[in-house]
């Protein structure tokens, strides 16, 4: 039962988890909701702290300290599911004190706070608001159909499907349609069993919350989500493209500033032309692959824009470009170290996207309808390529043995810019594009789905 102080707020906390591909689609979740009356609270973590500046000044931002309960060398490696357990374990109580804290104040104001929503993989914070009193939301960062991978892991486990073999890599995946196993979900570098955990712990929190919000499009995923509601007992909204309802989030968690300087030279470039490199926040390369790349990008003979940010390569600070690239390149390409990723793919100059296939990547290329070049690295990633290479057939799959080569990556790009099929994939993309559209016109699924969460927290 709601508290008078309760039902009289609009206040909602937003609690995102302290990257990039998280923060930026639920940041954009508040901001589709804080036009339709909620006001936001931002809860992060002192890991990374966004840029109040960047936000609408009545926004509220509150530090949850959790550094100095999680081991450094743990911050620094590539375990992420153990990475993300301990996180969850050492900001339970901090989280915690800090929404209660606020809850009091907030009685005192008679603002109110109705809910949380935090993101699926913040399952402890989830959890401690519950114990609040405070209804708990989850928000996916990525598709319906990684969410329905998490309902069925045990599953792929038991039936043998992971981990993933030479022999049965391209088996179909009986209890997950149309997945083959080599674009299974997991992480190369944290073990099968602590990834089974996390994914179970987000599904769990999931089934405990009061709904569960997807960035994603009723008409590009129904089957997905048809099954997700079949099988779980809360309202599930599909909200996407979230980068279509809000605007940009313009700094990097990271302390990088967006480059505008490649948008001008974007505007020297003909129509279609240009080949965007980016492979997000998280992935990283190691040094023979970033030559193969700078050398096929080189080979291209196109031009292009390369996302370069620090780290991207495996144990290094920053990236040494092979001798002579630039005499190769000349004006040709631009090197970044953070892109205004919206505005260049929504560039006309834009003809492909070279990507590792991140959620947030894959949604704000098809909202554009720039066609891929699917790269994945880890996690999700390989499942958003299956769907643009070979279901929605709206992007070309790099082939990769056991490393990279350029010859490879300037066969894609030829491939999807040079000829026929390049040509219908284009047509498909802009299809896909028209799809996102009218999902978030007045009366489209994901403006209904808006107004409906909108309508549900208001009745918390
Ligand atoms: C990861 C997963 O891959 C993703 O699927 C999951 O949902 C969240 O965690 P990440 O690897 O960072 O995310 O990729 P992505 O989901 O594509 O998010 C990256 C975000 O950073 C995008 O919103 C993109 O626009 C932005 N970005 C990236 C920039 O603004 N500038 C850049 O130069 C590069």
């Amino acid at each position: 039962m709601a508290s008078p102080s309760r039902a009289a707020g609009r206040r909602v906390v937003f609690f995102p988890f302290p990257y990039q591909g998280h923060f930026n689609p639920l940041l954009r979740l508040a901001g589709a909701l804080h036009a339709r009356g909620v006001m936001v609270t931002v809860f992060h973590t002192d890991l990374r702290a966004p840029d109040p500046a960047d936000y609408p000044s009545d926004y509220r931002f509150v530090s949850v300290p959790v550094h100095t309960y999680v081991p450094p060398e743990l911050v620094a490696s590539e375990d992420i599911a153990r990475l993300v357990m301990e996180l969850n374990i050492s900001c339970a109580a901090p989280f915690k004190k800090r929404l209660a804290a606020m809850l009091a104040e907030e009685v005192v104001e008679a603002g109110g706070v109705r809910c949380v929503i935090t993101d699926v993989i913040w399952y402890s914070a989830q959890a401690a608001a519950r114990e609040l009193g405070l209804p708990a939301l989850g928000f996916m960062t990525s598709s319906a159909a990684s969410f329905r991978s998490f309902m069925v892991y045990p599953a792929l486990i038991e039936k043998g499907y992971l981990p993933v073999q030479e022999e049965n890599k391209d088996d179909p995946v009986d209890v997950l349609p149309p997945f083959r196993v080599k674009y299974l979900e997991r992480i190369e570098t944290s073990s099968l069993a602590d990834f089974a955990t996390l994914l179970g712990h987000r599904v769990d929190g999931a089934r405990r919350s009061t709904g569960l919000i997807i960035n994603t499009v009723e008409a590009i995923e129904a089957v997905d989500l048809d099954k997700i509601r079949e099988d779980m007992c809360v309202p599930v909204f599909a909200v996407g493209p979230l980068n279509k309802f809000t605007p940009l989030v313009k700094s990097s968690l990271y302390q990088l500033q967006q480059d505008h300087r490649c948008l001008d030279w974007l505007d020297t470039q003909a129509p279609g032309s240009v080949v965007y490199v980016s492979f997000g926040s998280l992935a990283t390369m190691d040094p023979h692959e970033f030559v193969e790349l700078a050398w096929s990008l080189a080979g291209s003979k196109r031009p292009f824009i390369w996302v370069v940010r620090p780290s991207l390569i495996r144990g290094f600070e920053s990236g040494d470009l092979p001798d002579g690239f630039w005499d190769e390149v000349g004006d040709r390409g631009r090197i970044v170290d953070w892109a205004p990723q919206d505005e260049v793919l929504a560039h006309p100059a834009v003809g492909a996207f070279l990507t590792h296939n991140g959620w947030n990547s894959t949604m704000e290329a098809v909202s554009e309808g720039v066609p891929m070049i699917s790269r994945p690295f880890l996690g999700d990633q390989y499942g958003n390529a299956m769907f643009v290479c070979h279901v929605w057939r709206v992007g070309v799959e790099v082939e990769v043995e056991n490393q990279l080569e350029r010859g490879k990556i300037q066969g894609a790009i030829e491939k999807l810019m040079g000829n026929k099929e390049g040509k219908e994939i284009r047509e498909r993309i802009t299809n896909l594009k028209e799809t996102a559209e009218k999902s978030i016109k007045e009366s489209g699924p994901s403006h209904t789905a808006l107004l409906n969460l909108a309508d549900l927290i208001f009745s918390l």
